[in-house]
C-alpha cells in the first residue's frame, strides 16, 4: 500500500519546495545570531519534522529543547484554549530562544507560548513557522522567520496530522 499520495486540493507544498525554504531560513538564522548562539524550541507534536531540517540546515553551534501543547486535539478547530502538556527541560534566560512551530492558524497558541516564554526572560524571543494562514488569525502574533503564507485549506502532512495520521508524508497537502 502507497500512503504517499498528495491529495487534491488547492495547497500543494513539495518535498524539495520545503527543502529549499528551509536552507534560506537555516542561512538567516545563522545570519541574526552572530553573537550569541540560538536556542531552538520545537513545539510538539507537528513541528518535529520542520525542527529536524531545520536544525540541520543552520550551520553553527545551536541548542534545543522541546515542549508540547495541545489546542486542537483530534478537532480540525481549535478549541481557543492551550494546554501545556510538557515545559521545557531547560531554564532559557539569557538565550536567545526561537519558537519552532509547523503552522499558525488563529495565533492562540502562539501567543500564549510567547506569554509563558517571556516571563522566563530569554535575551530574544523569536518565532519561526513553516506555515501561516493570515485570512484565520485572532489575535496578531510576530513571525521573523516565515515558511510559506498559504490560504485557508486544511493541510497536513511533513508533521502536521490528518486524524492523527499523515505526519510521515514528505510533503504538505490539502484535500479540495
Ligand atoms: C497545531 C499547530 C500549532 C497550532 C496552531 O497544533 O502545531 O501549535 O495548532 O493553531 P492556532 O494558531 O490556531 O493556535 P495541534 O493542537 O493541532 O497539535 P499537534 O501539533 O500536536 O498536531
Amino acid at each position: 500500500m502507497n500512503v504517499f499520495r498528495p491529495g487534491n486540493g488547492k495547497v500543494q507544498l513539495s518535498e524539495a519546495q520545503i527543502a529549499a525554504r528551509i536552507r534560506e531560513l537555516g542561512e538567516q538564522i545563522k545570519h541574526d545570531h552572530a553573537e550569541q548562539e540560538p536556542h531552538l524550541v520545537c513545539v510538539l507534536n507537528g513541528a518535529f519534522i520542520f525542527m529536524a531540517d531545520l536544525v540541520r540546515a543552520i550551520d553553527m553551534p545551536v541548542t534545543m529543547d522541546f515542549l508540547a501543547v495541545s489546542s486542537y486535539g483530534n478537532a480540525q478547530q481549535s478549541s481557543g484554549e492551550v494546554e501545556l502538556l510538557k515545559d521545557l527541560r531547560m531554564p532559557i534566560a539569557g538565550r536567545q530562544v526561537i519558537i519552532v512551530e509547523d503552522i499558525v492558524d488563529t495565533g492562540i497558541t502562539l501567543n500564549y507560548l510567547l506569554r509563558l516564554l517571556e516571563a522566563r526572560q530569554p535575551t530574544s524571543l523569536k518565532v519561526a513557522a513553516l506555515l501561516s494562514k493570515p485570512s484565520r488569525r485572532k489575535v496578531e502574533v510576530p513571525i521573523h522567520y516565515l515558511g510559506f503564507e498559504i490560504e485557508d485549506a486544511f493541510v497536513y502532512g511533513y508533521g502536521l496530522d490528518r486524524g492523527q495520521f499523515d505526519r510521515n508524508l514528505p510533503f504538505i497537502t490539502s484535500q479540495a
